[in-house]
């Protein structure tokens, strides 16, 4: 800026300046580099241009449509104004001194192109799953993911994470939920020789073909002849009659290092693949819709307001399945407090979500299984965790466990495909 002053006031002396009214002229036919048509000034015996912006663009170069609410695709061409990762951490500027040493910082050559700037925008420059940013976490930066939702695509498909329709009122402690609130939710059976099937575990739908449960629902051994099979869209058991639609497993896939401890199960998590009578994989509808997989190795939404699904027990004594599909709300633990000796001490582990009410009031149960916990994140529902194992159920000290989906989505995703 100085060093601006000095040459203006010496050039206005001179009263000459030719050189730089060539170079403002220059500057004129490459339009100072204005984007989305931005309208070039120059400010010619000032040797200054500026980008004058079409409404809702800001920015230098008119770069950044703060009217952009959502990202399409991968958000590679995101140019919106969101600026919080999923958590609601502040992004940190691109220009930032503390992201000098990062590959991607405004000082790249290809930054403009980028979209990235003086600014703390998310963005997805290596095209990544969705726009992110860095955050500063303690005296480290770390790469987030954002807070901002994907645009609704015009085609018919899955819209992970989204219900067909909101209980009225909020529902806490166990309560019978229609299937339209949980429509990600498979009910698993297995098929007894000349007997009526048994209700199994629960399952999630991940995507059109792929359904996740928990391995330990499957590790017993299949008599000759009987098999697996699921339901999705089914809110009262072993009807057939509201329209809930049968699946066959044409694949079933457990983690390779499932084991049991004393009391947990670790890497406690399965891959059902899905195909109908028809051959087909699943198809949304208002009883049937996938639930979003969390960001990978995210970290546990604690104290959010997440739920749990199943046919499992009302009660730890009872010995009847009820007959609907039951709903809890749960907050995930965080696992320090979970390790806690009067807790479950080194039986948790990292790959493991501990969630309770914070009153002990409900839980998941027996034949809860393999169902699955959902935390809003970032909009939607997110599959946060596969019931797999506690202690009594709703019990004091003693929160559900449940196998933490976050950290096997490697896993999942070597086995699906993309998804
Ligand atoms: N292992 C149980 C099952 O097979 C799930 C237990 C969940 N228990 C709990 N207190 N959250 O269904």
């Amino acid at each position: 800026m100085r060093v601006l002053l000095v040459s203006l006031l010496l050039c206005t002396l001179a009263l000459g300046c030719r050189a730089w009214r060539r170079r403002d002229s220059e500057s004129d036919s490459s339009n100072c580099g204005c984007l989305n048509n931005g309208v070039c000034i120059s400010y010619k015996y000032y040797n200054i241009n500026r980008c004058s912006c079409p409404a809702n663009f800001i920015g230098e170069h008119c770069e950044t449509d703060s009217s952009q609410k959502c990202y399409e695709g991968n958000g590679h061409s995101y140019r919106g104004i969101a600026n919080q990762d999923i958590w609601g951490k502040i992004c940190l500027k691109w220009n930032s001194a503390l992201l000098l040493t990062e590959k991607y910082n405004a000082n790249r050559p290809d930054a403009l192109q980028l979209g990235l700037g003086k600014h703390n925008y998310c963005r997805n420059p290596d095209n990544q799953r969705r726009p992110w940013c860095f955050v500063q976490i303690g005296r480290k930066q770390y790469m987030r993911e954002c807070k901002v939702p994907q645009c609704p695509t015009e085609k018919e498909g899955f819209q992970c994470g989204q219900k067909s329709m909101t209980p009225r009122f909020k529902i806490v402690g166990g309560n019978r939920t229609p299937i339209e609130n949980q429509p990600w939710f498979a009910a698993i059976y297995r098929s007894h020789l000349g007997g009526s099937p048994s209700f199994t575990c629960g399952g999630a739908l991940i995507s059109s073909c792929w359904v996740v449960s928990a391995a330990h629902c499957f590790s017993g051994k299949l008599k000759k002849g009987e098999r697996y099979f699921l339901y999705l869209g089914q809110s009262k058991r072993n009807s057939e009659t509201l329209g809930e639609i049968r699946f066959e497993i044409e694949e079933l896939i457990l983690h390779e290092n499932f084991s049991t401890g004393t009391i947990a199960y670790h890497n406690d998590i399965a891959l059902l693949k899905i195909r109908s009578r028809t051959g087909k994989c699943a198809e949304p509808s208002r009883t049937v819709q996938t639930i979003c997989l969390p960001p990978a190795y995210g970290d546990i939404p604690i104290g959010g307001e997440c739920e749990v699904t199943g046919f499992g027990l009302e009660e730890q004594n009872d010995y009847l399945y009820p007959e609907y599909l039951k709903m809890a709300v749960v907050k995930p633990i965080s696992y320090r407090e979970c390790q806690q000796p009067h807790y479950y001490g080194s039986e948790i582990t990292s790959q493991m979500v501990c969630a309770a009410h914070p009153e002990w009031t409900s839980d998941a149960c027996q034949g809860d299984s393999g169902g699955p916990l959902v935390c809003p994140i970032d909009g939607r529902m997110a599959l946060v965790g596969v019931v797999s194992w506690g202690l009594g159920c709703a019990e004091k000290n003693k929160p559900g466990v449940y196998a933490r989906v976050s950290h096997f989505l490697p896993w999942i995703r070597t086995h699906t495909g993309p998804i």
